[in-house]
């Protein structure tokens, strides 16, 4: 495994641990109340019904919105995550819930067949997905290979326009930090988690930058046809800090940091 890659998957099996037990991820409020935290409107907007659709989440974390999405009446539900302590987690809360969700430990770019092929009407991705990914070539064909004829694939994630801005800056005006076309890994060291700035716990952790028309241009390659590419001015997570959270509980910068894109949706169909 390339060392970027063993760092991140040491991230994500303690970033696990610290998730269970968090306010942010509220797994317990989940648990007894999951129609009291519905998807967010973007999510929706994006997604659209998939009931009765077989479906498949990839990068799936503790399984929350796999379990959403099971709850919104989607069939033969599978999440993956490359965590194995992610994926005990989603196992042991679809059990509580009585949710027949399965969880597979897989790199989602290089899916088991466990994962069977041309087997979902839907394959889901969001919300700080790609940029643990270094090529987004393996990803694309895990997508194409495992969507069903007439299937479709969503992605709703960072702009990567968004990502190219220094996340650490603690008041506007926005300052560019990162390239938008390198390739290289992006190199943070962690404090903490985005769930609990104050949880004990530092590590490294690298990212990688995909331009919008890489992500487009790897799933067209594949004969995926974009149905719909939407931006948006609010992003699911505190990006900067003096981000403000509107009443649907999605982030927003204040007027005086500028007017740009923070996240993107995307949909693309598998012919036939
Ligand atoms: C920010 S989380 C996704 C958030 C998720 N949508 C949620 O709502 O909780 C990113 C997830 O990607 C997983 N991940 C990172 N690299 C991966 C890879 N190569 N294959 C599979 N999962 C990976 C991590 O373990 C983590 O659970």
């Amino acid at each position: 495994m390339q060392d970027e890659i063993a760092a991140n998957l040491h991230l994500w099996d303690n970033w696990t641990d610290i998730h269970m037990g968090s306010r942010y991820y509220d797994v317990e409020g989940f648990i007894s109340d999951p129609r009291g935290r519905p998807f967010d409107w973007v999510t929706r907007e994006v997604v659209g019904d998939v009931s009765g659709l077989r479906l498949l989440h990839l990068q799936c974390h503790i399984g929350i919105d796999t379990l959403r999405f099971c709850l919104a009446g989607a069939v033969d539900v599978m999440g993956v995550d490359f965590s194995a302590k992610a994926v005990l987690a989603a196992r042991s809360i679809a059990e509580r819930m009585g949710q027949p969700v399965t969880f597979i430990e897989a790199d989602v770019a290089a899916l088991p067949e466990t994962v069977p092929r041309a087997a979902f009407d839907v394959v889901f991705t969001s919300y700080g997905a790609i940029e643990w990914l270094p090529d987004l070539e393996p990803w694309a064909e895990s997508i194409a290979t495992r969507l069903a004829p007439g299937g479709v694939f969503h992605i709703i994630d960072a702009h990567p326009f968004m990502s190219v801005f220094d996340d650490f800056a603690p008041g506007p005006p926005l300052c560019v930090r990162h390239p938008y076309f390198s390739r290289e890994p992006l190199y943070f060291e962690e404090h903490g988690s985005y769930a609990d700035r104050d949880a004990e716990f530092v590590a490294d952790s690298y990212a990688w930058q995909h331009t919008l028309a890489e992500i487009v241009g790897v799933l067209s390659k594949r004969g995926l046809v974009v149905e719909s590419l939407r931006e948006y001015p609010v992003v699911a997570w505190k990006v900067f800090e003096f981000m403000v959270k509107d009443n649907e509980g999605l982030w927003r910068l204040p007027p005086e940091a500028g007017d740009i894109p923070l996240m993107f949706g995307l949909s693309v169909r598998k012919p036939g």
